[in-house]
């Protein structure tokens, strides 16, 4: 692919980082930290945020859906709980997401980034048509990635760490957008446990024999798939408090954004 000598009109930038991850997992805090690494790099960037219910954010965020659905009214008008209201409120947004986009648009050539942080809950994004509506608006105008955020920490028991792989394998499945593995946290624990149980599947068959209420026989099988899986991302190690890493995520991040430009 020639430079500037594309026959579609796909943009090259901004590049779309929709953040991903457990309750706790560290998002917003990975966040405040990538910002500002942006703006001490001279990278441009924006910040979405699309959590109606958060109180405060530490970073400053330049389209936020708080301003344009209230979800404490949401939860009142259509007398929902607290999750039902998060999700109403999202879907509300969604309907929107067109005029968002041209936002965006409107700024494309001055923006590098635009980083996406994404409900607590995360299957409000993941699993809700709305999550899906807006992940392919951005997919069909920038090159999207999406980073799934690991608490590295709270990943070294071995079947836990299986099953966080499985959900973001999960993300991948039905996003099928690049994804990078940000492993957070490495202030608290380093991540080459990760990296070698992804390398080596014996070590990870090792690490979970341990745990005798597993049968190796689905440890085994489970350990097929997912190896597809660690094939098809990138993972990088990072701390949000202390901004290990942040630079190794960007250049994941470019990786992905050059793999999304040769593949959609
Ligand atoms: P939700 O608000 O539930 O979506 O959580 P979140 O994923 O946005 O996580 P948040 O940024 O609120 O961080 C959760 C907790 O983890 C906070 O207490 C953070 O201070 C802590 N935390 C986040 N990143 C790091 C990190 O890199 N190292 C350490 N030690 N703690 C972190």
């Amino acid at each position: 692919s020639g430079i500037g000598g594309s026959s579609n009109n796909f943009r090259r930038k901004p590049v779309i980082i929709i953040v991903v991850g457990m309750a706790g997992s560290g998002k917003t805090t990975l966040l405040h930290r990538l910002v500002n690494y942006t703006v001490l790099s001279n990278i441009r960037g924006y910040v979405m945020n699309l959590d109606p219910a958060v109180m405060t954010l530490p970073y400053g965020a330049n389209i936020d859906i708080r301003d344009t659905v209230r979800y404490k009214e949401v939860m009142k008008q259509f007398n929902l709980g607290p999750n039902g209201g998060i999700l109403t409120s999202v879907n509300l947004f969604a309907t929107k997401f067109d005029e968002v986009i041209s936002f965006i648009e409107k700024r494309a050539d001055q923006l590098d980034y635009v980083l996406v942080d994404t409900p607590g809950q995360i299957e409000i994004f993941t699993w809700s048509a709305s999550g899906a509506i807006i992940t392919e608006a951005f997919a069909s105008t920038f090159p999207t990635v999406v980073t799934y955020v690991v608490d590295t920490p709270r990943s070294e028991n071995p079947t836990t760490f299986m099953s966080n792989m499985l959900y973001a394998c999960g993300i991948l499945y039905k996003t099928r957008l690049p994804l990078v593995l940000a492993f957070n946290k490495t202030d608290v624990a380093q991540h080459h446990f990760a990296l070698e149980w992804m390398k080596d599947f014996e070590a990870f068959q090792a690490a979970i024999s341990s745990d005798h209420s597993y049968t190796s026989t689905l440890t085994h099988s489970l350990s097929l798939v997912i190896d597809e899986f660690y094939n098809n991302l990138r993972s990088v190690g990072v701390s949000a408090v202390s901004g290990a890493g942040v630079e190794s995520f960007f250049k994941a991040i470019e990786a992905s954004a050059e793999e999304f430009m040769e593949t959609y």
